[in-house]
């Protein structure tokens, strides 16, 4: 019988979506603070508004068994690693052993069920599930909409220069807000019943970067340019900002990828899901305003 657990481990619980994630399972879902586990690599130099910090290393394993007591279900930000299964594997196996029993993996639209990095652990889990081993989801998020605001050297370049370089061409992307991917999370971590599948989530429209910059430009009431790059230049830009070279180049890919059409999709998952419509591209720029002042 499926039986939701009591207790939530976020791995990422201080990343953009994790740190969601813990203030839904506390605000929305009521799961008391003391039972939504934030992990973090430095929980010393770390404050979190919503849940517990403890400390979880993906690469330092005498920190895993710490976060595993009482058998909590597990949000999963995979490892920033080429080949992060053989990690989470053995993670997911020690955690089946302290008792949990429902995984739900963030993903990406991009990556196939069997596809690289993530798409290898959702295959994982999936397989798990129908031997009956285990309950899961794989969301499939697309590119975020806080990347404008969050990731920290876009942002900059917002502000300071007006600018977003992108080798996405006119390619369209259902620009998705963190806060609605966590709603979807905690669905998948607390309904009775398992989703047992891989959802995208996605935003509520088919935007090009020239009229997302473009709705920028309104509401923030300074002219934001979409600057088209190609898919080199940007890998080069991502180098400069501390990306690994090979990590680099996915991202310049994954970009040509978008200008091809790769991201243009539809879905109501998070309205299915969670009952509500997702964040507009115009009402999370109104809402971060301040971030490009
Ligand atoms: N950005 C997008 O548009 C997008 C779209 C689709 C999918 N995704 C996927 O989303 C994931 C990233 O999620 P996010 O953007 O919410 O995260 P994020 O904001 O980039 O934060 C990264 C998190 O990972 C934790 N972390 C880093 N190294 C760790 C380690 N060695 N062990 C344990 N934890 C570690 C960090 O925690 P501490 O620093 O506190 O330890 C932090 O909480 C990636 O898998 C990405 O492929 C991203």
């Amino acid at each position: 019988m499926p039986s939701p657990a009591k207790r939530y481990l976020i791995t990422g619980g201080t990343g953009k979506v994790g740190s969601r994630v813990a203030e839904q399972l506390v605000t929305s879902a009521g799961v008391p603070a003391a039972d939504v586990l934030v992990a973090t690599r430095d929980p010393a130099k770390t404050k979190v508004p919503y849940g517990t910090l403890v400390a979880f290393d993906w690469f330092d394993e005498t920190t895993w068994p710490g976060t595993l007591a009482g058998g909590p279900a597990i949000y999963i930000i995979s490892p920033g690693t080429m080949d992060p299964l053989p990690t989470v594997r053995k993670f997911v196996g020690l955690a089946r052993e302290a008792g949990s029993r429902r995984f739900v993996l963030q993903s990406g639209s991009p990556v196939p069920e069997g596809g690289p990095t993530t798409g290898a652990i959702q295959r994982y889990l999936h397989e798990l599930g129908d031997q009956g081993l285990i309950e899961w989801a794989s969301l499939r998020p697309t590119w975020f909409q806080e990347n404008m605001s969050e990731q920290e050297a876009r942002r900059i370049t917002l502000r300071d220069e007006g600018k977003f370089y992108s080798a996405a061409g006119d390619g369209r992307i259902p620009l998705v807000s963190v806060h609605d991917i966590a709603a979807v999370a905690v669905v998948a971590l607390t309904r009775k019943e398992p989703l047992n599948s891989d959802p995208f989530v996605l935003g509520p429209e088919l935007l090009t970067y020239d009229q997302a910059t473009a709705i920028m430009t309104e509401v923030l009431g300074k002219k934001i340019e979409h600057v088209k790059i190609s898919e080199q230049e940007l890998a080069e830009l991502w180098v400069k900002v501390g990306l690994p070279a090979e990590y680099a180049k996915i991202m310049g890919q994954m970009d040509t990828g978008i200008k091809h059409g790769a991201e243009e999709r539809e879905s109501n998952a998070v309205e299915v899901l969670t009952g509500r419509k997702p964040r507009t591209f115009r009402e999370y720029v109104i809402a971060e305003k301040a971030s490009w002042l």
